[in-house]
């Protein structure tokens, strides 16, 4: 197939936040414990945390990771992970029917996070708990000291504050599985309330509305327009949630799942800017994915996990070549969104639908997912390109909530362009969907000299090709450096079926 992609240099979408290269780690499954704690493992430090995880945390190049939940967060005392280890107690955990037994809790995670390197994104309880609870926590965190808990916090070990800058307002409040569920207008006056408290304790922090669990809650829409009409002057950022999977067993319209993800954000932007009308305001709401990834495969799985055990295999996708496509695509939607998706977290960080795996005392690899995260992470900073691209499509057939179907056209490639001026770089993501055709792709550039410096390739004769702890690069990216110019602003780049490419270019 034939395929025209052009960029300008002053047609830029935004500036892309590196927060939308976040992460989150639950008390959920093997996430924490047997994942970024395993005290005893050969290569554990001497806070117990695995130092091959960390190594692997920084390659992914995550800046800011959300904790401790997820659903966890809904039924969580953040004061059962705080103090003597030995006096901290075991509850049953409801969100995941598992024995929580704290041995991990808000002072372990900042050491961790330290060492990892990445800022933390705290959610509070606005489940079974509320905004006292919430402000206690800003307190407990935030606070320099002089104050009960401030001066716990600092019992505990911690002279200097976490100064925690971005938390969560509770965690996908609508959905009928939450503990404590609410309704929108329940939700937005405890959300407001909460944020109101935070605030006075510490001014300069950032809040996260919930949105809706996903785009096909019944209530979804409503649930924005009612929780920001509370909250819309209190809040900065609200969350959108979404997982994909490829459940009908149909690549290619597994492979168009972004355009989904796409719709999500932009319909949700509208919902943002109607409550913005409606207050005449000339505030910007942005919004934070802090849930997004591939989720499937361990669904069957979960449901043999017995109840009330310490950290079982829980949600332990083995993520194939076919889902590291689409991982890439998500990751692109997100920087074309740029302008108003100012957070995002690949849920979850290791062992839990995560990027990362690990072995009970034995190895931790990468998961083909891994590659686009870090590669869009590393090279996808800067501004995004508006880009006008021309090449053909399919077509995939959707349900609708109405109990009919829509047909929706399917470009086979999937592009974004980001420039980082500082950088002198110019970098171009690109997915083919194509089960079969390789794309000539001529790009055009226009106001760049460029030399195309590195194309990185990822790709795979199996879409279900997996990396395992005994096959750690079964899927793994190759690079070219074909040190090619442009002429007349335009170079042609072939484009292999079914693969990511990342193409550098340096900038005269
Ligand atoms: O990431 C797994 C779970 O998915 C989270 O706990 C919850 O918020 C979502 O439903």
């Amino acid at each position: 197939m034939k395929a025209k992609l052009t960029y300008s240099k002053s047609f830029r979408i935004g500036s892309i936040d590196p927060k939308i290269y976040g992460s989150f780690v639950e008390h959920l499954g093997r996430c924490v414990y047997g994942g970024i704690y395993e005290p005893g493992h050969p290569s554990a430090d001497e806070d117990g945390f695995r130092q091959d995880v960390l190594e692997l945390v920084r390659e992914l190049g995550t800046p800011i990771v959300r904790y401790p939940g997820g659903n966890f967060v809904s039924g969580y005392n953040w004061e059962d992970g705080t103090g003597p280890k030995e006096q901290r107690p075991r509850r049953a955990e409801l969100a995941w029917h598992t024995i929580e037994t704290n041995e991990v809790g808000i002072d372990e995670f900042a050491k961790w996070a330290k060492k990892a390197g990445v800022e933390i994104m705290e959610a509070v309880n606005l489940g079974t708990r509320g905004p006292d609870d919430a402000r206690r926590l800003v307190e407990y965190c935030n606070f320099p000291g002089g104050t009960e808990l401030s001066e716990r916090r600092i019992r505990n070990g911690h002279l200097k504050p976490f100064n925690i800058k971005t938390w969560c307002l509770g965690n996908e409040m609508d959905g009928p599985w939450q503990i404590g569920a609410k309704t929108a207008d329940e939700y937005g006056r405890a959300a407001t309330e909460a944020a109101k408290v935070m605030r006075e304790l510490d001014p300069d922090i950032k809040l996260v509305a919930c949105g809706s669990s996903n785009s096909g809650m019944p209530t979804f829409g409503k649930w924005e327009a009612t929780v920001l009409g509370h909250a819309y002057d209190l809040v900065d950022y609200v969350s959108l949630h979404s997982y994909y999977g490829n459940r009908d067993g149909d690549i290619p319209k597994f492979l168009a799942s972004s355009l989904n993800m796409d719709a999500f954000i932009k319909t949700v932007v509208s919902i943002c800017d109607y409550v913005a009308a409606t207050k005449r305001s000339s505030k910007k709401m942005m919004l934070s994915f802090d849930e997004w990834n591939v989720w499937f495969h361990s669904n069957d799985a979960d449901t043999q996990i017995p109840r009330w055990t310490i950290a079982p295999p829980q949600l332990e996708d083995k993520y194939d070549f076919a889902d590291a496509l689409v991982v890439g695509t998500l990751l692109t939607t997100l920087m074309n969104n740029c302008d108003r998706v100012k957070m995002a977290c690949i849920a979850q960080l290791v062992n839990v639908i995560a990027p990362i795996m690990t072995r009970e005392g034995g190895g931790a690899w990468r998961q083909t997912i891994f590659y686009p995260f870090s590669l869009s992470s590393k090279y996808g900073r800067g501004d995004t390109l508006r880009p006008a691209l021309d090449c053909p499509s399919y077509t995939v057939e959707n349900p609708t909530p109405f109990g009919t179907t829509e047909t929706t056209e399917v470009p086979y490639l999937e592009t974004a362009g980001v420039l980082n001026e500082e950088k002198g770089e110019l970098t171009v993501f690109v997915t083919n969907r194509s089960m079969d055709e390789s794309a000539d792709l001529t790009l055009k550039l226009e106001g760049f000299d460029a030399v195309l410096a590195e194309h990185i390739l990822l790709q795979s004769d199996r879409f279900d090709a997996v990396n395992t702890e005994e096959h750690p690069d079964a899927v793994a990216p190759s690079s070219t450096a074909p040190n090619a110019a442009t002429r007349n602003g335009e170079i042609a780049v072939a484009i292999e079926p079914h693969s990511y490419n990342v193409l550098r270019f340096k900038l005269k």
